[in-house]
């Protein structure tokens, strides 16, 4: 089967990080985001993964190409010249999606799930119509697309609004889709948005279908939404008793739900956890305390920290008896002084913060 997924947007929404880094490769779970997706596919029968890419395509090429052998797929990049939205995609890469007359998987490359592609594949050859969408439920629906069914149907999709100003339902598209390739004939190649034209078109014509998710989802486009994400995703991870979280038995293990690369290295009498994850040759020194946060590659923590609610960009550094909280985000390269206080700082790249920030801003 075939797959498409798209990798392009600017991602400012996961600012500073995307600053140095496409949001697609952002490490989340200590994997590239997008690693997480190539793998299910793979793992789904998956042979032919378009990348539909129109920002910083060479940084892409050269991450995910190493995924073809690791994976055993075929990894195409369809380049855009102008941003061509979360439709317009598909058409560019009507070669290869329109092959032969199976049906494709489209992904947002920001979602994170227990990606269920056999059982998606399955249901949608069932219902035998053009789309379906797999749908997830949330509290706060308004900042995604939101579906409605027919009354007399359990899956056939009655009304599509994306981002809805008023409150129509909290089910909500979850950014994965399979699709017939007779789609790609609804769709114009300039720049056009699947959630806006080509979905309620197709629900006119009765043709989109839903197919509910189970377990945990979220879109991890979001600082805020990127910290829930991976509590979420290290929680699916201690059901399965994984081997990637550390040990409860580790001494400084608090709560559990910690991940932790091997290269990264823990000073004494520290307290992790939980829901925390430490990536490739982080150091931390001793005594500190660390909860719900996400520490990137080569980052460092000195003695004495408090972090919570905080993602710590690469290669950053955060003072002695620093406080981190409120979602705040170390762009690459940041460094915090000794003893200074960060609530819910964005701080950009290369930037060195000497003085507290007492209320969520952006440092420039
Ligand atoms: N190739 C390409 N070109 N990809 C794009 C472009 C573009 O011009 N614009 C956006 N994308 C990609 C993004 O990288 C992302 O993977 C996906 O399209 C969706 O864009 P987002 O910017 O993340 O959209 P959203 O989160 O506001 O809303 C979408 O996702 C929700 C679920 O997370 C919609 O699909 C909603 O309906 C959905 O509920
Ligand atoms: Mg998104």
């Amino acid at each position: 089967m075939k797959a498409l997924i798209l990798v392009g947007g600017f991602g400012t929404r996961l600012r500073p990080l995307t600053l140095s880094l496409p949001k697609p490769l952002v490490e989340f779970g200590n994997r590239p985001m997008i690693a997480h997706q190539i793998e299910a596919l793979a793992q789904a029968g998956v042979t032919d993964i378009v990348l539909a890419v129109n920002y910083r395509p060479e940084v892409m090429t050269a991450a995910l190409k190493k995924y073809e052998e690791q994976y055993n797929v075929k990894i195409e990049f369809s380049v855009e010249t102008e941003p061509l939205g979360t439709a317009g995609p598909l058409k560019l890469a009507e070669k290869i999606l329109g092959r032969g007359d199976e049906p494709f998987f489209v992904l947002n490359s920001d979602v994170i799930c227990e990606y269920p592609f056999q059982q998606l594949a399955e249901f949608h050859k069932q219902h035998g119509q053009e789309g379906t969408i797999v749908v997830t439920k949330v509290e706060e629906p308004s900042k995604y697309g939101v579906i409605v069914h027919k009354p007399d149907h359990p899956s056939r999709i009655d009304r599509f609004v994306e981002k809805p100003v008023e409150f129509v339902g909290n089910r909500i598209n979850a950014g994965i889709y399979i699709l017939n390739p007779s789609v790609l004939s609804r769709i114009e190649l300039r720049p056009t948005s699947i959630e806006q034209e080509t979905f309620p078109a197709m629900v006119t014509d009765g043709e989109l279908h839903s197919f509910d998710l189970d377990g945990f989802w979220m879109d991890v486009g979001q600082p805020k939404d990127f910290l829930s994400g991976t509590c979420l995703y290290l929680s699916s991870l201690a059901k399965k008793n994984s081997k990637a979280l550390a040990s409860t038995s580790e001494s400084w293990v608090h709560g559990g739900n910690v991940m932790v690369d091997e290269s990264a290295k823990i000073g004494k009498n520290c307290k992790i956890g939980p829901n925390v994850v430490i990536g490739p040759n982080v150091v931390i020194g001793d005594g500190v305390r660390l909860q719900r946060c996400v520490l990137l590659q080569g980052s460092k923590v000195k003695e004495h920290a408090w972090v919570k609610s905080t993602i710590v960009g690469w290669n950053s550094t955060i003072g002695r008896w620093a406080r981190m909280e409120n979602v705040s985000v170390l762009g690459d390269d940041v460094t915090i002084g000794d003893e200074v206080y960060c609530n819910g700082a964005s701080v950009l790249p290369h930037k060195s913060i000497k003085q507290n920030v007492d209320v969520p801003a952006i440092i420039m």
